[in-house]
């Protein structure tokens, strides 16, 4: 077969080229999904209020609603109603569900792929899909034709050491390239009308996103961008596509986003960094994967088992740190912690809180561009989505600041704060020590367990001058619009020694 073809089809399904494939390790983990059933609803999440720690002006504890204005900066977010669901149902529906809609006809696919290697596979997989990678999904389209789509996972799982974590957001998605144009010569592998037709109709839609979601590095990831630009071309009652957006269309420079790892859900009550995502959960997960529901009957019918989805979601456990950690370091760490961070973050291990807490912007000071109206949180889309289907229960609300994250599994979610552009804790906790320039050799092995994070170098230049496509899209330069790596400066102030103890204890988290 042809190379430009089968990489074009890995590519093209529906988005993103895949990540670096696992090569080796010990095959693949649903992490903590050995669990018991979660508590669903609201009941789910501690809300213990931040007492200790809180930052500069130590008031945390006074936050008032996240609508009203809070005088510390920090305003606590309420817990809004969640519809109960099965987390068993949930993982099968995630991961044999034809929720994309649309994809590659199988002919096609079947011609240029062979089954996928077992590391990449996943259990619980009916038919093809026990054979397909987990970031693929083999179903039946609405015209009878078996189609090929890529699924939640090809954001949502991602690698350390070799090892495949479901729910690890994949910090390696590459966004850098479009892919629609090319898809389409997979129509010379077609010879029945309605395949080509389903092929047609893919291929279209990938060229109407693709123009508004590519990022400059790899693993930055376009969602918030792919959201808008659908909504745009969809009526938000009855879900009817419209080749001419009804709405503006987002800037085509996309605001860079780092993927978060869904085991904080069962502590978050707002889903996203800006906290946008409030009411019924669910609802809102669909958003980033219908890319062909265009039809009002199918959306609430995906709609039904998306609660499931959720619940199966709310039984994923962080990963536990896989090196050695020094307890007695880690124990002094603790302390430190409590004292610094601990009222923005929660506390952890026996006494589990967590406050929920949005941050204003003038006190986090990292990059402003995606709680400033970006992609689609900005106004237009708020409406949409408010307004139509996806407000009979669910809404959006974006603010002017970011939550502070629950910091379980911190250790596998490098890089750190939104938009990915601190490679390590370590750098996290020391502001002047971030690098402006940097890239890494995106290989899930080069785990860099002294300072938390990925192994990388600093460079001295950013993108430009890069003659090699491949070299350039690994440089993240956090010079651009929306890559920039400043705020979050609760580390500066510690001594050396207490910041290593901080990070022995994260490793504990
Ligand atoms: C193209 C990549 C992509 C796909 C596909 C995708 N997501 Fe996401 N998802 C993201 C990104 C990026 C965010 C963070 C967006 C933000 O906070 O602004 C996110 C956020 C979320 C969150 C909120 C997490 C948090 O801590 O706030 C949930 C839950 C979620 N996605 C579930 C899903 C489900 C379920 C699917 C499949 C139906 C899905 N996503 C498909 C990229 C993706
Ligand atoms: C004033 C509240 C506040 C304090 C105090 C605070 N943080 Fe944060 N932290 C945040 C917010 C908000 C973010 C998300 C910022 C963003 O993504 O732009 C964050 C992000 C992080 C992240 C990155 C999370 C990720 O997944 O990318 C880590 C790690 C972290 N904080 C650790 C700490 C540690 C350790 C301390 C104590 C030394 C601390 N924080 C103190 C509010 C706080």
């Amino acid at each position: 077969m042809p190379r430009p073809l089968s990489i074009t089809l890995a590519c093209a399904l529906p988005l993103a080229c895949a990540s670096p494939a696992a090569t080796t390790g010990g095959g693949s983990e649903a992490a903590g999904s050995e669990t018991g059933t979660p508590t669903t609803g609201a009941g789910a999440s501690t809300t213990g209020t931040p007492t200790t720690g809180a930052p500069t002006t130590g008031t945390s504890t006074t936050g008032t609603s996240t609508t009203g204005k809070s005088t510390d900066g920090l305003r606590p977010i309420p817990a809004d109603p969640q519809r109960d669901g099965d987390p068993d149902e949930g993982y099968r529906a995630l991961v044999n569900n034809g929720y994309v809609s649309c994809g590659i006809p199988w002919t096609a696919y079947s011609q240029v792929f062979t089954d996928a290697p077992e590391a990449l596979r996943l259990p619980g997989r009916d038919g093809k899909n026990a054979t397909l990678p987990y970031d693929k999904t083999a179903f039946v389209g609405a015209s009878g034709v078996e189609l090929v789509s890529a699924n939640c996972l090809q954001c949502h799982a991602g690698e350390i050491d070799g090892k495949l974590f479901v729910g690890l957001g994949n910090a390696s998605g590459d966004f850098t390239v479009k892919v629609g144009g090319s898809a389409a010569l997979a129509d010379l592998l077609l010879d029945d009308p309605a395949e080509k037709a389903e092929l047609q109709r893919f291929v279209a839609r990938l060229n109407a996103v693709e123009p508004y979601t590519q990022t400059l590095t790899l693993g930055a990831n376009p969602a918030d961008n792919i959201a808008a630009v659908l909504f745009s071309h969809r009526d938000p009652d009855t879900m009817e596509w419209f080749d001419e957006p009804l709405l503006d269309l987002p800037p085509v420079v996309v605001t860079p986003v780092d993927v978060p790892p869904w085991w904080h859900m069962k502590k978050k009550h707002a889903m996203f960094y800006v906290g946008a995502g409030r009411g019924d959960h669910a609802r809102t997960m669909m958003a980033a994967s219908t890319l062909c529901t265009d039809d009002i009957d199918e959306a609430r019918a995906i709609d039904e088992y998306f609660p499931d989805i959720r619940a199966y979601i709310l039984t994923i456990e962080a990963p536990a740190y896989p090196f050695a950690i020094d307890a007695e370091l880690a124990a002094a760490g603790a302390e430190v912690f409590a004292a610094t961070c601990s009222g923005c973050h929660g506390t952890y291990g026996d006494s589990d809180t967590y406050p929920n807490l949005l941050v204003d912007l003038d006190v986090i000071g990292t990059d402003a561009a995606l709680s400033t109206d970006a992609s689609q949180f900005a106004g237009r889309y708020v409406d949409w989505f408010n307004d139509g289907f996806y407000g009979e229960v669910s809404r959006l609300e974006p603010q002017v600041g970011y939550v502070a994250p629950p910091l379980d599994g911190i250790w596998a979610t490098a890089p750190y704060l939104h938009n990915g552009s601190v490679p390590t804790v370590a750098a996290l906790l020391d502001s002047p020590s971030r690098p402006t320039y940097w890239t890494r050799s995106h290989e899930s092995t080069d785990y860099d367990p002294a300072n938390l994070g990925w192994q990388h170098q600093a460079l001295d230049h950013g993108q430009a001058g890069e003659p090699s496509a491949d070299v350039r899209k690994k440089i993240y330069d956090t010079t651009q619009p929306g890559y920039g790596n400043g705020g979050h400066t609760f580390g500066d102030a510690l001594s050396a020694s207490d910041r290593a103890a901080v990070i022995e204890y994260l490793k504990t988290l």
